[in-house]
């Protein structure tokens, strides 16, 4: 079941990717990139993770606002690897590959911060990608995760379950399974709209 619904995923975003930084969503989600740099705590030379990067407009961004910060893209979607391959500024400092945020095929301990911007929506398992984060993240390194989180969605609320469910998480529900997996919250801010960034701190094991 849950490979179909990844697979439906990787087949909407393949389709969307040629076209997707042309779309207005696209323009609202480099507006939440921007306000996202102002909350942001990074140490030198930071070693940073975009999961789900999309077309890597965030990591570009990323890397011209920290001029040390080397980085790496991941994304289910082969067409959004491709455009953000070919539109990487960076490429002695940027890598991307394709991969699933469930079960990642990265080192323990390597990252000094993971960022996730309107992606965690996606997922039919979310515990278990807040797992691979804390696992990948180093000691007291931080998860950035900024997300719908709609001021009516007092739980976890299911849209679309039919074709290509999203689900929005409410703060509250947020921090209940971060806890969890090991993640403890620094704070909520409010980015854009209903876009809430929760930034997270891992835990010492
Ligand atoms: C709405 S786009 C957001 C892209 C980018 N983070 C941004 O802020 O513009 C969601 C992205 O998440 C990716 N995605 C969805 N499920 C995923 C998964 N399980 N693992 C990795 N990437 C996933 C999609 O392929 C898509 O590129």
């Amino acid at each position: 079941m849950a490979n179909d619904l990844y697979q439906r995923k990787q087949s909407l975003f393949d389709r969307w990717a040629g076209f997707y930084d042309l779309t207005l969503t696209s323009v609202f989600y480099q507006a939440v990139h921007r306000r996202l740099l102002d909350s942001i705590q990074l140490p030198a030379q930071p070693y940073v993770l975009d999961l789900g990067c999309g077309t890597g407009k965030l990591l570009n961004r990323l890397a011209d606002h920290q001029k040390d910060l080397t980085g790496l893209g991941i994304d289910l979607s082969p067409d959004m690897i491709a455009q953000a391959q070919g539109a990487n500024q960076v490429p002695e400092r940027i890598q991307y590959h394709v991969g699933n945020a469930v079960a990642l095929s990265l080192e323990d301990q390597h990252f000094d911060a993971v960022f996730n911007t309107i992606t965690f929506l996606h997922y039919p398992e979310p515990e278990q990608v807040l797992a691979e984060v804390r696992r990948v993240l180093k000691p007291g390194g931080r998860y950035y995760l900024a997300d719908f989180a709609p001021r009516w969605a007092n739980g976890p609320e299911v849209l679309a379950q039919g074709m290509s469910p999203i689900r929005f998480y409410s703060p509250a529900v947020r921090e209940q399974m971060a806890m969890q997996a090991g993640l403890a919250v620094v704070d909520h801010t409010w980015l854009l709209g209903p876009v809430l960034l929760t930034a997270f701190q891992a835990t010492e094991s």
